[in-house]
């Protein structure tokens, strides 16, 4: 699919951030047709959420699993065969190279798209070279950034604020899918490098991945709408 042709509400990812299938699905319930791509991480994931990956599809919805695999090569395309089998239209590894190699191998053939993601945004310089990295954080996202789009790997989860600087090295094809989306004058939370769902399209984010700022909000839909109307007004500004 060509980056034109995805719809502007088909860019917004909501993250289903909730201890159990039965808040997942409430939360899903009531945003109704405003959402069609949802994200399930660990939290729901270990909690009996697996299996809502199926029902999502065969209700027409997209699922994105947020699993950020990591293990050897053989273990890594078994578990991305699994993934597949569920459903799911992207899936995050890290982005080790035998790691992103094993995974884009085994998705061939199916729907899955695999991201990397390529250093955790909670890491900054001390926190990798304690743990014995001799790059400093941007000079190691160029590095896998690279030899993600080298081995064929679908997208990257990065920062808005690193999107502009990626596309470059990623090229049009790959899909930069990034979080710490705030909309104008919500809660940043935990979040420190955060980006409207305007700036970050017109950085060149491909996909908002949004949490609280939906989950939280007293209207979950019409949050999800107004959201869903500022990425595709600012798609019709970036396309002008
Ligand atoms: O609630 P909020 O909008 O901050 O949620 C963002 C979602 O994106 C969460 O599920 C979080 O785990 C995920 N995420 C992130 N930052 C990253 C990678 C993933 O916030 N670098």
């Amino acid at each position: 699919m060509t980056d034109a042709a995805i719809f502007a509400r088909d860019r917004l990812i909501v993250a289903l951030d909730v201890p159990s299938v039965a808040d997942a699905e409430a939360m899903i319930a009531r945003l109704g047709d405003s959402v069609t791509f949802y994200k399930i991480g660990y939290q729901l994931a270990y909690a009996g959420g697996l299996p809502l990956v199926r029902r999502l599809a065969d209700a027409g919805r997209k699922v994105f699993l947020d699993l950020k695999l990591h293990d050897i090569g053989n273990t890594v395309a078994r578990g991305v065969e699994s993934v597949a089998g569920l459903g799911a239209t992207f899936l995050t590894v890290h982005a080790y190279p035998q790691t992103m190699k094993a995974a884009v191998e085994a998705s061939a053939g199916s729907a899955l798209r695999i991201l990397a993601v390529t250093v955790l945004t909670s890491y900054d310089e001390a926190d990798l070279q304690a743990a014995g990295y001799r790059l400093g954080v941007s000079d190691l996202v160029r590095l896998r950034a690279e030899q993600a789009q080298a081995l064929g790997v679908h997208g990257l989860v990065c920062s808005a604020e690193e999107a502009a600087g990626l596309r470059p090295i990623a090229g049009a094809a790959m899909r930069l899918v990034t979080p710490g989306i705030r909309p104008a004058g919500s809660d940043a939370g935990d979040q420190k490098r955060i980006m409207t769902p305007a700036r970050a399209i017109a950085a060149g984010a491909d996909y908002l991945v949004v949490g609280r700022p939906v989950l939280a909000a007293s209207d979950p839909k019409a949050a999800a709408e107004a959201i869903v109307a500022e990425i595709e007004q600012a798609r019709k500004q970036a396309s002008n």
